[in-house]
Parts: structure tokens; C-alpha cells; sequence
């Protein structure tokens, strides 16, 4: 990650900064430094007990806001009652740095006694949740302590795990909280995170390869896409935080992470596999080279031959993209590819009006770096509304980005 990239991931953000009563709380006052210097505003919590290691004078300077600790006002009037529930809002993560056995049972139980363990359950559920437990080595591997931390786990809290080393005890153990310099590079990476997750909660369907039809048990017509171009939009929809379902020909390619993979043979079986989520995605991106014809009739037994000539009848595919295109709704988005090799912006663009889609994207079978089998890609973009784009020569991988950044661009938030 860049040091710009950090400065963005943390600027403007609200974060609640709990601190329970360890000795390395010490390292706290650092900490808000470095997170008011990227340009987070940060508001304190304290455990009575954190009282003990850390005073709230210095972490009220550092932060530039009143430390708190107790639920109920106190005799300051900018504290009422409800605060912890503003403050729940308010919050973009909390972290809890250092974080007791104590403090854990409690935020694993739900207890709720001080300003603290209030807040953490006051916060939006979809806030991240960081912490740092810190404790002796022995503590720390304590049966209760460990199944503390498998509840809040599956409470979906990020746990970083204390480091290994010299503990406040003088033992050498794991245990020690990592100094504030690695308490901040986590804190920037749950925040850039999930600011690039942009697609999140989106359901994508990309179809990819080439389809195979079928002469007789062992023939059959096919052409010589890779499916590289429809493994990369899925590995770019997935990365970004898409659902996505990626419908293939047969392909020796992997599958990217995160993504659930269909795998198909003919045009029919790929329509059949697509065709169980036109109600539910949001985008459709045909990347498939669908056989437009298949033999009409699968021989049962191997061709022989027999004679000097051999003639086939063809029937024609489903057209897939056409058929999603003809039914979607306003809210879906679908996009083609087409492969010209004359008249390349003229046919692109009247097979993006045939097909009702949004988008479709031109790659240039004439051009020797581009379309089939080969790792990169020149894309002409053009959209229903009139967009064109045209791309520079690129690898998949960045076509793949390239292309869902400028076509899916209603999703991009502020922060994506
Ligand atoms: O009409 P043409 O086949 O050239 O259109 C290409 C676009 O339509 C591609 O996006 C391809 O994936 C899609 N397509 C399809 N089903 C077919 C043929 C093409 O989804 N049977």
C-alpha cells in the first residue's frame, strides 16, 4: 500500500478508540498521534482500570477530545445519557487496544458496565471491529480467554493476534501489543479494505470460454477462446466484493478466489446455467464465445469414413445475452463483446441495440495483441447512451478492472 493510499483510507474517518486496563495501554498516546496526523478524528474510551497506565490529560490532548469512561453524564454538560447511542453512529470502527482478558469476556458476553463495553454494542453492526488482545503468555492461552476470542470471532471481530516477546512479567512469551507504528498499518488496512470492497452486496454473472457442441461421442465444434478475458472480469468482480458466479466452457483455468464457478459444455447447458439468475443479478457480462450453430443431430456412434463427403446440418444456438437482454429489468445492467472483423464500430454498436444491453465492448479480431488465446486486450467501449472508450492495449487482468470501473460506475461510492 502507498503512503497516499494510507492518507486516503484514513482521512475523515471517526474512530472509537477503546483502551482497557493493560500495561500497554503506554502505547496508546502514540497511537492517536499518528491517527490524528493521517486526519482521523479519534474519541477515547477508557476503562476505569485504564486509568491505572494511561492518564486521560494526555490522551484528551493528543486527541483533541474529551476522553470518556462512564456511562452515566457526569457533571460535564456536553455528556448526556444517550451519548453512547450518538456515538454509535458516529463511529466508522472501533478498535479496542489493549484489550484485557476481562475486557474480551465482556465484549464476548455482552456485558455492558462502562462507557466501553456500551459502545460496543451500541455500534452500527456493520462496523468493523479491531482488537488487539494483549496479556501474559499463559492468559492468554487460557482455555476461557481462547474461547472469548472464538465467540467474538464468529461475531465477526477482526482479532490481531498479540506478538511474540519480552512481557511486562519479564517472561518472554506471546503476548506483547504491537508497537503503534503496526496498531495504525492495521487500522489503515481494514479501512482500505473495505473502501475498495465497491461492489459489495452486487450479484454478477459472467459467462467465459468457448462452448462445445457436440458431432458424436467424441467430435465436436468449438472455437478458440481461452475464457482468459470472463476469468478476469470474475477475479475483478470478486476482489471488488461482488457475488459472482462465473458460467464457463471447458478451460484449464483456475478459478479466481471467491468466485463460484459453473462449469458447461454446450450453448444449451450455458443458457440453462445463466438463465437461473437473470431474476437475480445485477450485471450480466456475456464474455463467452458461444457457438452461434450446433449439429442437429448428436450421432450416437462415432462417425465413420465412409464416404468422400460428409455434410452436416446445423441448428441454430439460443442466443444467450439476447435473451437476458430482452427480459431485464431497469435496476440490471448487461454487457456484451463483440469481435468484428469489418465494419467493427458499426456492428458493435447495432449488436448493442439488438440486445437491449448497456454496454458492449469491441475487441478487434484483427489486431495481432488482442482477443483471442493472447494475455492482453484492446477494448473500444460503447454504451447505450452514446459513451465510447476506447481503450489502449492492455493485459486482461487490467482490461477486466478497467472495463467494470467505467461500465459499473453508478456503484462507486465517495470512498471507493
Ligand atoms: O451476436 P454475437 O454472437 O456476435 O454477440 C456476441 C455477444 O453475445 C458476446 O457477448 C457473447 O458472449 C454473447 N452471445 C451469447 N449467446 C450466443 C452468442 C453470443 O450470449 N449464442
Amino acid at each position: 500500500m502507498s503512503h497516499h493510499d494510507t492518507l486516503n483510507a484514513l482521512h475523515g474517518k471517526h474512530i472509537l478508540l477503546g483502551i482497557s486496563g493493560g500495561i500497554a495501554a503506554y502505547k496508546l498516546p502514540l497511537l492517536v498521534r499518528l491517527l490524528k496526523k493521517a486526519g482521523a478524528d479519534v474519541q477515547v474510551v477508557l476503562t476505569q482500570r485504564a486509568k491505572e497506565f494511561v492518564t486521560p490529560a494526555v490522551l484528551e490532548t493528543l486527541s483533541q477530545r474529551k476522553v470518556l469512561c462512564d456511562i452515566f453524564p457526569t457533571h460535564d454538560a456536553k455528556q448526556d445519557w444517550t451519548e453512547h447511542i450518538r456515538l454509535g453512529e458516529w463511529a466508522d470502527m472501533f478498535v479496542v487496544a489493549p484489550a484485557t482478558a476481562h475486557t474480551l469476556a465482556k465484549l464476548a458476553h455482552g456485558l455492558s458496565d462502562d462507557m466501553l463495553s456500551v459502545l460496543f454494542l451500541a455500534l452500527r453492526p456493520e462496523r468493523p471491529r479491531l482488537i488487539f488482545p494483549s496479556m501474559d503468555g499463559e492468559m492468554l492461552s487460557a482455555p476461557a480467554v481462547q474461547r472469548n476470542l472464538a465467540l467474538l470471532r464468529q461475531d465477526g471481530c477482526i482479532i490481531i493476534e498479540p506478538e511474540y516477546g519480552e512481557l511486562a512479567s519479564g517472561l518472554i512469551g506471546k503476548g506483547r501489543l504491537p508497537e503503534p507504528e503496526t496498531l495504525f498499518k492495521h487500522i489503515t488496512e481494514v479501512f482500505a479494505t473495505s473502501a475498495s470492497k465497491w461492489l459489495a452486496g452486487k450479484c454478477i454473472v459472467v459467462t467465459a470460454g468457448a462452448t462445445r457442441e457436440r458431432l458424436d461421442p467424441v467430435r465436436f465444434i468449438s472455437n478458440f477462446s481461452t475464457g482468459k478475458m470472463g476469468f478476469a472480469l470474475a477475479e475483478a468482480a470478486a476482489e471488488w466484493g461482488a457475488k459472482t458466479i462465473l458460467i464457463t466452457g471447458k478451460t484449464p483455468l483456475p478459478t479466481p478466489p471467491n468466485v463460484e464457478r459453473i462449469d458447461v459444455e454446450s450453448a444449451e447447458e450455458m443458457l440453462a446455467a445463466a438463465h437461473a439468475y437473470f431474476e437475480r443479478c445485477d450485471v450480466f457480462i456475456a464474455a463467452a464465445a458461444v457457438a452461434d450453430y450446433r449439429p442437429e443431430h448428436i450421432a450416437p456412434q462415432k462417425l465413420k469414413k465412409d464416404s468422400d463427403r460428409l455434410v452436416l446440418t446445423l441448428v441454430k444456438n439460443p442466443d444467450i445475452l439476447l435473451e437476458f437482454g430482452q427480459q431485464k429489468r431497469a435496476h440490471q445492467i448487461a454487457i456484451g463483446f463483440a469481435l468484428e472483423t469489418s465494419h467493427a464500430l458499426e456492428n458493435a454498436r447495432a449488436k448493442l441495440e439488438k440486445k437491449n444491453l448497456d454496454w458492449i465492448a469491441l475487441n478487434c479480431a484483427n489486431d495481432p495483441n488482442a482477443g483471442f488465446e493472447v494475455d492482453t486486450n484492446r477494448l473500444t467501449l460503447l454504451s447505450r447512451t452514446g459513451e465510447q472508450h476506447a481503450l489502449p492495449l492492455m493485459s486482461k487482468k487490467e482490461a477486466a478492472r478497467a472495463l467494470l470501473k467505467l461500465t459499473l460506475s453508478k456503484f462507486r461510492t465517495d470512498s471507493a
